[in-house]
Order: C-alpha cells, then structure tokens, then sequence
C-alpha cells in the first residue's frame, strides 16, 4: 500500500505547546486537556493524522473534542467504538475520527478506503490504530494515561 501522510508541524512549535517527542505533558482537568487539543489543531496541516493511545478513561475523546473545536466545530463529539468511524463536518473541512479496536484485519479500515479519506479530511484520528502506525510515519502519536492517586490529572506523552 502506499500510505501519503501529510507532513507534520515543525517540531519547535510542538514543543511550545508542551508535546516534546518523550517528554510527559501534565493536564489538569479536562479544561485543560481540552485546550490542549484546540492549540494542536491550529497546529496540523490539512489531511494530518494523529494516534491516540490511552486506556478508558485516559482523556482520548475529550483531547478529541478541544481538536474539533481548534477547527471550529462546536458540535458533539463522541468515541468512535461502535461506529468504527465518525465523520464531523468542521468549517476547516472533515474531522475524521476511527476507533480501530474492533478492527480484526488491518485491511477492514483499508478497505474503507482508509487513505483517501485520511488524505482528504482536514484532521484525522486514529484510536487503538498500533496496526496502522508504520504505514503512516509522518503522524503524531499521543499517549494519554491516569496518574496513580491524582484523578484530576492525566498524562500526555507524544510518543512520536
Ligand atoms: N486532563 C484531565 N484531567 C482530569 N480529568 C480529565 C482530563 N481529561 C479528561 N478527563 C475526564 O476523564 C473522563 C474520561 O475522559 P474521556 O475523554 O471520555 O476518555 P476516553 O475517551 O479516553 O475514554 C471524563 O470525565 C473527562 O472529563
Ligand atoms: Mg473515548
């Protein structure tokens, strides 16, 4: 396959945002984990792709929904599980958002006509998509997780 990943942000303006590749970034309720999203989308060039990894809870569709809002959409934004892939209508364009859980074979979400969609939205988020991460080596890779005994936090680690 012949995967065309958008190019990404220029590494020095994610590290102002705090998303050094290995350094964790501390978000103190999801106001911030929000805000967090919002700034990174006025980051990411059109038809960019972004992995979020993170147990339940971890703060993936709240990352997700400040995304949505840094492209202006201020609808709702929900996880993807049950329908594998949501498409919102934001005024940059489409925020594409897939849950590759349920995927058993790499080649359903392919079959979907994965790339192309991705290279057309304007955003594109990937959940549980481990599968997919060599074929798309331009993209960010986020890690959110909970910190033992602060539920008000949680971690963000751009793993890549
Ligand atoms: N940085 C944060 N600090 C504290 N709570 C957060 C943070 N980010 C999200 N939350 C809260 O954690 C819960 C789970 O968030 P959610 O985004 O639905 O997680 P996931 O999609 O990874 O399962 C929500 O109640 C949300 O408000
Ligand atoms: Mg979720």
């Amino acid at each position: 396959m012949t995967a065309l990943p958008a190019v990404p942000p220029p590494a020095d303006l994610l590290t102002a945002l705090g998303l050094s590749t290995g350094v964790p970034l501390l978000l103190r309720g999801e106001d911030e984990q929000r805000e967090l999203g919002r700034r990174l989308a006025l980051l990411l060039p059109p038809g960019s792709l972004v992995f979020l990894e993170g147990e339940l809870g971890a703060g993936k569709t709240t990352l997700a929904q400040g995304l949505a809002v840094g492209l202006g959409f201020s609808g709702l934004v929900s996880s993807p599980t049950y329908a594998l892939m949501h498409g919102y209508p934001t005024p940059q364009g489409t925020l594409l958002h897939a849950d590759a859980y349920r995927t058993r074979h790499v080649q359903e979400l392919y079959e979907m006509d994965l790339e192309r969609l991705i290279s057309e939205a304007r955003l594109s988020l990937i959940e549980w998509g481990e599968a997919f991460y060599d074929d798309f080596p331009a993209a960010l890779l986020l890690r959110l997780s909970h910190l033992d005994g602060q539920p008000e936090t949680r971690q963000l680690l751009r793993a890549r």
